[in-house]
This record gives C-alpha cells, sequence and structure tokens, in this order.
C-alpha cells in the first residue's frame, strides 16, 4: 500500500518524520529514531514507504563520518504535503485542546474564538477554504518547484487555477482526476456527490503527458514564467472530446466555441491531481475591482449585508440590464453585487477593458451603499444549462445568497444548423432544480424588453397588451456602432455609449487589410502601389504596403519557396498586418499567397481588429508568362528555378475573395480604382 497518509494517526508519523528530516538533515538514523521515539526497525521502514511515495529521496552525504553516507530529504512533493500536514495537525490540536480545557474547567478555551465567531456566522460570510499555502512556505516551494518539469498554463488554465486556489471552485481541490471527469461528465457530481457540473481539467500536449507520470509533481507556470501552484499528478489520461462535447455541450459540434475550443485548442491529454497554491496570478488591471470569495464575504461582513443577489454579465450594461438588478434586488430583499466576467468570454464579445470602463461609467446610477462592482476571472464556456449551474455554485462561493439568471443565460448563440443550442429557458430550469442543494436561490427573469408608451421596461410577459415594444439586439447594436448610427437614450447611457464608440469606431475610422494575391508578374504590386498612393491622398489613417519582394528582403530574408517556408512568409505578413489594422492603420498586402488554409488563417488574424479585403488579382499565367518582367518563367521553364507558382508549384486560386480584378487590357489605374470602389461600398472610407 502506498504511503498515502489516509488515517489522522498516519498523518501524524508522516508530518513528524518530513518536519523531522527537514529540520535536521544530518543527524544519523539512531538519532531520528529516537526524537521520533520509534525503533530503528520501524524508522526504516517509514523512510523507505515515504521515499516509494516521493516525499523524500536519497541523497549523498559528504561529512567525513564513514558509517553514514547518505541521508534523506524532503521532495517538493514532501515540502508541500508537510505544509498541508502542518495546517491540519495545528487545527486538530487546537480543536482537542478546546475540548479538553471545556470538559477540566467547564468553560470555554477562548482559543477558537475566531473559529466561534465564525460558527455564529450565516454560511455564506464564514470563510471558504482555499488552497494556498503560507507566505514562508510559499516562498520555500517556490524555490524547490524551480527543479521540477513546468507546465505554461493558457490563458484559460489561468483562470481556471485562479478559482481553484482561491476557493471559487470549491469544493474542487485541484484538477480533477479521471473517475471525478468521468463523473462530472456523466452526471454533474464529482465522484464524493458533490454537485459540480463543468469539468476543470489541465490539458496538455502529448510530448509534454510523456514527460510525466502519475506520483510526479509538476510547477504550473503563468505565462511570464511565474510558479503559481504545484501540481502532484494522480491521474494521466486521454478524453474522449467527442462524448465531453455530447455530454457536457450538449452537441459535438464545432460552431460552439467551447466545443471548437476542445478539438482546436485543448491539448490532447489531461492531468489531474491536487493543487498546491503559492501565489495567485497578476493582475495589473482594475485591481481595486478584483476579489476573492473570502475578501467579498468579508466585504459583505463589514457592510452587515445579509442577503446579497449577484448579476454576471459578460456585456456592457445598458438600461435594460439595469432594470433586471434593479427588480431582482426588490424581489430578494437584497444587496446587488454586479459581477462581470473578466476571465474569458464569447469570441467577439466586447474587450473586458471597455466593459470595466462602462460598468464604471454607470456605477453611480445605483445607491452606492447597496450596490457592489467585483470582478470574476472566470474562464466561460458558454455552456447554457450546466454552465448556469456552475455560475451559481461560484457565486455561493463567493458569499451570495441569490442569483440572477435571465434569458438564455450563457448561451452560444446558434449550431452549424442555424438553430440554437439550447432552449433559453433550459438554463432557469436546470439552476431551479438544484438551487436548494447549492444553496443559493435563483431569481429568474424574462427577457427585458423597452414599452414605448409606459417609457419603461418590462419582463416580455409582463407587457401590458396592445403596447409598442422595442428591443435593439447585440447584433444590431454592432450593426449600429459599426456605421456610427443613433443609438437611442432608452437603450443605453450615454456614458456607456461613448465608452463603445471610442472601442468600435465606425468603420470608417477603423483599421483594415488589403490583401492581393495572384501569380508572380500578375500586377498585384503595380496595383497595391497605385492603391497605397491613392489612400495617402485621401489622408486620414497610416498606410503602409507590404510587397512580397519588400518583405522578402527585410522581413523573411532567410526563407526560400517551399510550402512550409511560403507559409512562414505569409503569416508573418499576417501578423504585421493584423498589427497594423488593430492600431487603425491600413495595410496593403502583396504575396503571392498560393494556399487557401494559409489566406484563411490570415484572414481570420486580422478580422479579430478590422475588415479583410482579399483583392484576387486574377492575371492568367499565359499572360504572366507572356510579359515575364523579371524574366523569371523563362528561368523556370528552363529548370533553373524550382517551385516555381504556375509552373512547378502550385497556386489554389481564391474562392471567397471580395473582388476579382483582370488587368488584361485594363490598365494600372482602373484596376486600383475599382479596389477603391469596393473599399467604399464596404464602408471602410468615406468623404
Ligand atoms: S509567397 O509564395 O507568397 O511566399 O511568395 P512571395 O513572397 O510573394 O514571392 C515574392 C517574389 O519572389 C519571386 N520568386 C518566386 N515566386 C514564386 N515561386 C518561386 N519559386 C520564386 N522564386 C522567386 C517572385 O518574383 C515573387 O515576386 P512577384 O512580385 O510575385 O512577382
Amino acid at each position: 500500500m502506498p504511503y498515502e497518509a489516509a488515517s489522522p494517526s498516519e498523518d501524524d508519523q508522516l508530518f513528524r518524520l518530513l518536519r523531522q528530516l527537514d529540520q535536521r538533515p544530518d543527524a544519523s538514523q539512531r538519532a531520528t529514531a529516537d526524537a521520533l521515539g520509534i525503533s530503528l526497525g520501524t524508522l526504516n521502514a517509514h523512510l523507505r514507504a515515504a521515499t516509494e511515495a516521493g516525499h523524500i529521496r536519497v541523497a549523498e552525504r559528504s561529512g567525513p563520518d564513514r558509517r553514514q553516507r547518505f541521508t534523506y530529504e524532503l521532495t517538493t512533493k514532501g515540502a508541500a504535503t508537510k505544509a498541508r500536514l502542518t495546517d491540519r495537525f495545528l487545527a486538530r490540536k487546537l480543536a482537542e485542546y478546546d475540548a479538553l480545557h471545556a470538559e477540566l474547567t467547564g468553560t470555554d478555551s477562548g482559543l477558537l474564538q475566531l473559529k466561534k465567531r465564525t460558527a455564529l456566522m450565516q454560511s455564506n460570510l464564514a470563510p471558504i477554504p482555499e488552497l494556498y499555502v503560507s507566505y514562508d512556505s510559499a516562498q520555500k516551494l517556490k524555490h524547490e518547484a524551480g527543479a521540477l518539469p513546468s507546465w505554461d498554463l493558457t490563458q484559460r488554465q489561468v483562470c481556471d487555477l485562479e478559482l481553484l486556489m482561491n476557493g471559487g471552485f470549491h469544493p474542487l481541490k485541484g484538477f480533477l482526476t479521471e473517475a471525478d471527469y468521468d463523473s462530472v461528465v456523466a452526471t454533474m457530481r464529482l465522484t464524493t456527490g458533490d454537485l459540480w457540473p463543468m469539468p476543470v481539467t489541465l490539458d496538455v500536449s502529448e510530448d509534454f503527458a510523456a514527460k510525466v507520470e502519475p506520483g510526479q509533481d509538476i510547477a504550473l507556470r503563468d505565462a511570464e514564467g511565474v510558479i503559481l501552484a504545484i501540481l502532484s499528478v494522480t491521474d494521466k489520461w486521454t478524453p474522449d472530446k467527442a462524448r465531453e462535447a455530447e455530454m457536457v455541450f450538449g452537441a459535438n459540434d464545432i460552431a460552439h466555441p467551447a466545443v471548437n475550443y476542445l478539438h482546436h485548442q485543448a491539448g490532447k491529454v489531461y492531468l489531474g491531481g491536487p493543487v498546491t497554491g503559492i501565489q495567485p496570478p497578476v493582475h495589473y488591471d482594475f485591481k481595486a475591482r478584483r476579489d476573492t470569495p473570502n475578501e467579498l464575504r468579508a466585504y459583505f461582513r463589514k457592510l452587515g449585508w445579509r442577503k446579497v443577489v449577484a448579476f454576471q454579465t459578460r456585456n456592457p450594461l445598458h438600461r435594460a440590464h439595469q432594470e433586471l438588478t434593479f427588480r431582482a434586488a426588490k424581489e430578494a430583499q437584497a444587496n446587488r453585487l454586479i459581477h462581470p466576467v473578466v476571465g474569458m468570454t464569447k469570441p467577439g464579445d466586447v474587450d473586458h477593458f471597455t466593459r470595466v470602463r462602462c460598468y464604471e461609467a454607470v456605477l453611480d446610477q445605483y445607491p452606492a451603499a447597496t450596490t457592489h462592482l467585483s470582478l470574476l476571472n472566470l474562464a466561460m464556456r458558454m455552456g447554457g444549462p450546466r454552465e448556469a449551474l456552475w455560475h451559481a455554485i461560484i457565486r455561493r462561493n463567493h458569499g451570495l445568497t441569490h442569483f440572477i439568471v435571465g434569458r438564455d443565460h450563457a448561451g452560444p448563440g446558434k449550431n452549424s444548423q442555424g438553430k440554437d443550442f439550447y432552449d433559453p429557458y433550459a438554463a432557469q430550469d436546470l439552476v431551479r432544480e438544484h438551487q436548494a442543494e447549492v444553496g443559493i436561490e435563483m431569481v429568474d427573469f424574462k427577457q427585458m424588453v423597452y414599452v414605448q408608451e409606459k417609457a419603461q421596461y418590462f419582463p416580455v410577459d409582463e407587457v401590458p397588451e396592445g403596447s409598442t415594444v422595442l428591443d435593439i439586439s447585440g447584433t444590431e447594436l454592432r450593426r449600429r456602432l459599426r456605421e456610427g448610427l443613433e443609438i437611442p437614450d432608452w437603450f443605453s447611457f450615454p456614458e456607456v455609449v461613448q465608452e463603445l464608440r471610442r472601442t468600435s469606431p465606425p468603420r470608417a475610422r477603423q483599421g483594415f487589410t488589403v490583401f492581393f494575391t495572384g501569380l508572380s508578374g500578375s500586377g498585384k504590386s503595380t496595383i497595391a502601389n497605385a492603391l497605397m498612393v491613392k489612400l495617402m491622398e485621401m489622408g486620414g489613417r497610416p498606410t503602409t504596403l507590404l510587397d512580397g519582394d519588400v518583405v522578402r528582403k527585410h522581413l523573411s530574408s532567410e526563407l526560400g519557396f517551399s510550402k512550409e517556408h511560403r507559409d512562414i512568409n505569409i503569416r508573418r505578413i499576417g501578423y504585421v498586418a493584423s498589427e497594423i489594422t488593430k492600431n487603425g492603420g491600413i495595410a496593403i498586402c502583396a504575396p503571392i499567397a498560393p494556399y487557401t488554409a494559409t489566406r484563411r488563417a490570415v484572414r481570420e488574424m486580422v478580422e479579430q481588429y478590422g475588415a479583410f479585403v482579399e483583392v484576387h488579382v486574377a492575371t492568367s499565367i499565359e499572360e504572366c508568362e507572356r510579359r515575364d518582367r523579371k524574366g523569371l518563367y523563362k528561368l523556370a521553364r528552363e529548370g533553373k528555378i524550382k517551385e516555381f507558382t504556375g509552373i512547378s508549384d502550385p497556386y489554389e486560386t481564391p474562392t471567397n475573395a471580395e473582388l476579382v480584378v483582370d488587368t488584361e487590357n485594363v490598365d494600372v489605374d482602373h484596376c486600383a480604382h475599382q479596389v477603391l470602389l469596393k473599399l467604399e461600398s464596404m464602408g471602410l472610407i468615406k468623404a
């Protein structure tokens, strides 16, 4: 049987052994056995078991004493176990003392003042367990963990880890083990029976997984390499992702953002096991607005807020949302917590920087004494009903008593058949079913709509008959922002609209990329040059030309023309173009870019920030060869240039270009003008 502490006495033995070895690593075995009050034989059995369990290891000893040439030292796992056992040991001893004191004196010891006060507290206000070790242990562990194999956490894993460590994911003690994962996927419960609807797993690459075995500890690092925690790996397995998608998200359909993530971003192997927290991830933004569950609980305690209702959101706050929060607080007779998610939301959402500025802008619309704004670093999965239940558990952990669930909570939008993934009120049904067990009360609402005659918001099922209902969908709002159109006062607050306009200026002021593609000698560079001059004449936005030849000289001088090198070249161009687009400039690119998949990848890179206008310069190979401006076609035909596009290398003709220009018998100026007209029709340039 592995030497994993099961009963308190085994815990004690292990704790004493680790403590002794840590304090006096050079002591002889006889001295260690004496200090522990056990025989040499028993000590040897303990040492063997602790070595097998990975808590200690044998180390060479360089002293003059020839009788003892080796010694035992704590491994990182051992140090983490010791820190955990210390906490548990002290708590138990304190309780024993307290009980003894009460028995002998008939009075309270006073030692457990804090615990007693906690017992008198409402359970939602009492501190919740965290996975962090003490500051001193953390410093030590951090140092030791430097030698462990380490995994660089993805953005989503950093979010998950933060909530694991700070108690937001209580009762989880780490990343799910295989048995817990199977149970959560199939039944929404951990193997202990606790409700837990969402798999929280550590996905890693196959290469990394091959280097790690259960029983080993690994360091978990953030993107900058800071060690945040140690994972004691107990499980390693290859999940059935299609099944996970079906069971957790209701369909194995990559139109679902989490399913897409599962198949295209998440690693192939999962690792599970308990986490020892060293330090929380560092945030540089909105520090004062971020609260851990225990910080929020302390805040509610301090203000004497016995009932608090949370409003979860991943959108800017408009008037309909505000009305919802007012009504919910009234219904529950509770204070309000605006609790927006700032970790990861649905791709394409308004970025959290903008959103938080929007929330701050409308905070004075609420009475300060009854409303608090706090940011939640959760990575959403857009999992509809299961996600709503997960949110309820997370809010309970943050000390809330009530939770608003509206229409289509955490909905991912349409599936690949154009239908909603979930019934819009399925989330409410699932939370209603489990709210008592979770220990949080749901405040459910139908969709809020504006009733013109009443100049007021109503839940859609309470609208007075015959009245005019107004609503602006998210898509319509984005369109209005894009086109610079009016956003009415009944819909949102002027401060919020102003913030949104700052982030999403109308298209004619946003950056964009024009991406010419075509054979060598098709006329791409010439048209691109003419277009650049025309755009510079108009002024307003900085313009950069990334011509094929120029790029190969400055950005990609070491690359050749193999498929691999061409792809690297085009991706570099795409990256630079996306940065220019992000910063409000115009990027004009003119490479051959012969492969459809790579052109699509560049489109995706750019479209995160602005429009991508693909222009196929469709000059035929015969015409290019007839022109042969650089004499390259002749050399290619003679076999003196290898892998030449159109001759000895493929060119995949674009099928979804925004514009196709024909250069045969048409002058360059006309071609460039066609592009200009296209840009105007797309709203990208204006007077
Ligand atoms: S790619 O495929 O997009 O990376 O190519 P690109 O960087 O646009 O190519 C730039 C110029 O390289 C010259 N050249 C070749 N083209 C195609 N195939 C081969 N093997 C080759 N060798 C050199 C060619 O003149 C390209 O210039 P343009 O401006 O397209 O005529």
